[in-house]
């Protein structure tokens, strides 16, 4: 199914896509024909990813700087992107995170992350979506969550929360918006070695072993799974998809939560030993 036009003539903007999985996206998506956006805070971040998508010659990749948790320059932002022409998706991948004891966490520190990743989705979602419905214009958002969104998780829960709540966004605006044309569907990655999430939440090297392994494939996802996963999930191919979210993460939620998982330590003479004997 990945042909090579697949994203032909779709504009697509991806927040966070100066970096680690947003960048692979897009790279991805600009392979695949699609003209890309990206934003983040960082000029010369963004400046770097978007001629490296284009190999070094002007191109199908335009970049903005915006802070999404400023809702007025997320308007400014989608303004000035409309005006060249609007966007056939949006990509909701921008986060922040890091791991504390929640009883530590200040004010400011749950809403550093509450802002960009469950408000800056929405300013991000309902800044498109507005203009979209305006227009009668099919397209959709393909938001980037986790598994504890729905699984919870200590020490991230800004993080959790957040998530949660695009998750929540996502299926609800999914039933508002479906029947005039807009899709919304997320992806939710087990571990995806980035720079920004690892440094951030990765703090012992043996921790990172674990982190990396614990999952029923043993072994962390290439972001070229995760590319390709969105691409579908941006496609028309996927047309009669809404309101779902896809899991890509090497079975590591559905390890962790099986009451009788942990008998994988069982060795091979103790499953012998419990099989009933014939005879
Ligand atoms: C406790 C912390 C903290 C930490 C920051 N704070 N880091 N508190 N533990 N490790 C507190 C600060 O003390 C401050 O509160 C408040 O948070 C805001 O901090 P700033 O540094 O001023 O914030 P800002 O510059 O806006 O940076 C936001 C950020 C930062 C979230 C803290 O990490 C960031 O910019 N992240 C963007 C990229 C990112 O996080 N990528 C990882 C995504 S990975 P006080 O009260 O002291 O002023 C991901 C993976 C999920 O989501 C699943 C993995 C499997
Ligand atoms: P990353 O490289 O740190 O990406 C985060 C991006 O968000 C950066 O490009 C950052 O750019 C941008 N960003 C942060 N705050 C912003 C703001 N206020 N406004 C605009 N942009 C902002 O981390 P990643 O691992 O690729 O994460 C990408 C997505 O995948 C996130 O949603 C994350 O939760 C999710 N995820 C990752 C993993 C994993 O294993 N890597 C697992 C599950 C989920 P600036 O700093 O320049 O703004």
């Amino acid at each position: 199914m990945f042909l090579p036009d697949l994203l032909k003539g779709k504009r697509i903007l991806i927040t966070g896509g100066g970096t680690g999985l947003g960048k692979s996206m897009g790279k991805r998506f600009v392979e695949l024909g699609a003209e890309l956006v990206i934003c983040g805070r960082r000029q010369q971040v963004l400046e770097e990813t978007a001629w490296e998508l284009m190999a070094g010659a002007p191109g199908p990749v335009s970049w903005q700087v915006c802070d999404i948790r400023d809702a007025a320059a997320v308007e400014a932002m989608i303004d000035r992107i409309w005006a060249a022409r609007p966007l056939d998706a949006l990509v909701n991948n921008a986060a922040g995170n890091f791991i504390a004891r929640s009883e530590t966490l200040s004010p400011r520190a749950v809403d550093a992350v509450l802002g960009i990743v469950l408000h800056g989705s929405a300013y991000c979602t309902l800044a498109c979506g507005r203009r979209w419905l305006a227009e009668g214009r099919k397209a959709n958002v393909l938001s980037i969550v986790t598994t504890y969104a729905w699984t919870g998780s200590a020490y991230v829960v800004p993080s959790a929360m957040a998530k949660a709540g695009v998750l929540a966004l996502t299926r609800s605006l999914a039933v508002e918006w479906g029947p005039r044309g807009i899709r919304l569907n997320a992806i939710a990655p087990g571990p995806f070695p980035t720079q920004g999430a690892w440094e951030r939440l990765v703090p012992r090297a043996d921790l990172a072993k674990e982190f990396e392994s614990r999952n029923v494939l043993g072994r962390v996802g290439d972001h070229r799974e995760l590319a390709d996963l969105a691409t579908f999930l941006v496609s028309d191919r996927s047309g009669y998809i809404t309101g779902e979210v896809v899991t890509i993460d090497g079975g590591e939620w559905l390890k962790g939560a099986g009451q009788f998982n942990f008998l994988d330590r069982l060795t091979d003479d103790e499953w012998e030993a419990m099989r009933p004997k014939k005879g």
